[in-house]
């Protein structure tokens, strides 16, 4: 028996209001179009048919990488009009998956519950039971339990919307029932719309038994039509890796306050401070110490590193025992070797620092090799763009760079070398010279202050 997958996403999502589709708005970094996807395709199905409408083509474009295929729904005529649309395409045999684009958090394991329980009847719903169930379609069960039927809000009576059990949306059934049932919907409803929904009381007509299922957390099931809920969502989302991580043994000052938008590895006895934001793939070399304000992005650190208060670490490479900030900012393309250190107000971009290399205070290194050993002054800066082209700065082992110079690429310092403070360095210094190039001082022993006249 073979799976297919249909992600409904062809609404506006006026309520947002955004020029990007609902869908692909981010949640943890990623759309939450995509996180559905990604659950659904750990089910390994044959297909995934995203309904596309509203912006179809920027949908289409986020997830066409993924592997699923787009299916146009012109109109929006309602939740069985848009699964309607991918049924041509689908295997007759199949057993279908019904997700919505705008519910990110189902986990591919609840998914797969529910479609194994297609194996008792051929439909399977999944509801929730919320304190406030204003607006949802709500689950009408009979005396003995049994679901008879679904009403949308608009349409149910006082007494229905007492109840707190709601459809999710969320559905697995045979194609073959599908393919039965949804040409047989109407739309003489409140909103005039083909109801997905209906196909529950078709089901119950048909005699055919429905199962259900409900998440765990509510949350799991929880769609997104406004920016609050997808703010809310997003802090439990970021609660709960949050939690894992401490339960992984990952020592967070408050799981409140972090959080992570891609995937972070990590050694032991790794501390993170309040605040932190963690991008992309990002791994902690055991006994890292992470700040508070600290932004990673796409960053190896390693072993005993610290990261101090307020740094930026953005697709660099740390080796161990570094010292980064406080206010750093490691750009594209920085290594740090093993003992470097980078201090307060320092920038390095396309940088690698050798080992124990120092630049502690307010500095930009920009397209520059920094031996072993250098310690580099306060101030001092690469000039390694002349407004069109970019040229590459050589600092060797052992060099002494004096505050406040300016070394202008492309050149190269050797080994040893000392540059004199406030130095506008333009060509090369050979091994264990000095370099001076600065206006001569001159004390004027006849200059008279001037007097107010
Ligand atoms: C729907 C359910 C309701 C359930 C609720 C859960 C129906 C009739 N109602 O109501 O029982 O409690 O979801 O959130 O199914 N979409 C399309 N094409 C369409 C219509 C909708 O792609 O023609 C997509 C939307 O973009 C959205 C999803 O389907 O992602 C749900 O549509 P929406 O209009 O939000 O349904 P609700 O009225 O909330
Ligand atoms: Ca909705």
């Amino acid at each position: 028996m073979s799976l297919e997958v249909i992600i409904l996403a062809a609404g506006k999502g006026t309520r947002m209001r955004s020029d990007m589709p609902k869908v692909l708005h981010p949640l943890a970094g990623k759309p939450m179009l995509v996180h559905a996807v990604e659950q659904a395709q750990k089910l390994a199905p044959t297909h995934t048919h995203i309904i596309v409408g509203h912006g179809a083509e920027q949908v289409e474009a986020q997830v066409k990488p993924l592997g699923a295929e787009c299916v146009p729904q012109k109109q929006q005529l309602g939740t069985g009009h848009a699964v309607a649309q991918a049924m041509p395409m689908v295997d007759n045999d199949a057993t279908v998956l019904v997700l919505y684009g705008d519910v990110p958090l189902v986990p591919a394991e609840l998914m797969q519950q529910l479609v194994d329980q297609t194996a008792q009847g051929g439909l399977a719903i999944l509801t929730v039971t919320l304190d406030d169930a204003t607006g949802y379609g709500r689950i009408v069960r009979n005396q003995k339990g049994d679901i008879e039927t679904i009403v949308e809000h608009k349409d149910a009576t006082e007494q229905q919307r007492q109840i707190k059990e709601i459809n999710t949306g969320i559905l697995a059934a045979k194609a073959s029932l599908l393919n039965a049932w949804l040409p047989r919907i109407e739309s003489n409803n409140a909103q005039g719309e083909i109801y997905l929904t209906d196909i529950v009381a078709m089901g119950v007509g048909d005699g055919v038994n429905i199962s259900h299922l409900q998440p765990q957390f509510p949350q799991q099931t929880q769609g997104v039509n406004d920016r609050l809920q997808l703010a809310e969502l997003e802090r439990w989302y970021q609660l709960q890796q949050a939690n894992q991580l401490l339960r992984d043994g990952v020592q967070l000052a408050d799981p409140s306050r972090f959080d992570l938008r891609g995937e972070l590895t990590t050694g032991k006895d790794i501390y993170i401070d309040i605040n932190a934001i963690i991008e992309g793939q990002v791994h902690l070399e055991d006994g890292v110490h992470i700040g508070p304000n600290c932004y990673l992005k796409d960053a190896h650190i390693g072993a005993g590193t610290h990261v101090l208060a307020n740094s930026v670490v953005d697709q660099a490479r740390v080796a161990k025992q570094c010292n980064i900030g406080p206010f750093a900012r490691l750009r594209p393309g920085t290594v740090l070797e093993d003992g470097a250190k980078v201090g307060n107000f320092v920038e390095t971009k396309k940088t690698t620092l050798g080992k124990g290399s120092k630049a502690n205070h307010f500095t930009y290194l920009g397209d520059t090799v920094v031996g072993e050993k250098v310690n580099i002054g306060a101030g001092t800066i690469t000039c390694n763009y002349d407004g069109v082209n970019k040229f590459q700065t050589t600092i060797e082992d052992g060099a002494f760079i004096g505050s406040n110079s300016s070394i202008v690429a492309p050149v190269i310092i050797g080994a040893g070398a000392t540059v004199g403070a406030g130095s506008t360095i333009t060509k090369d210094v050979a091994d264990n010279n000095l370099a001076i190039a600065r206006g001569k001082q001159r004390n004027l022993t006849t200059w008279a202050k001037p007097v107010k006249r």
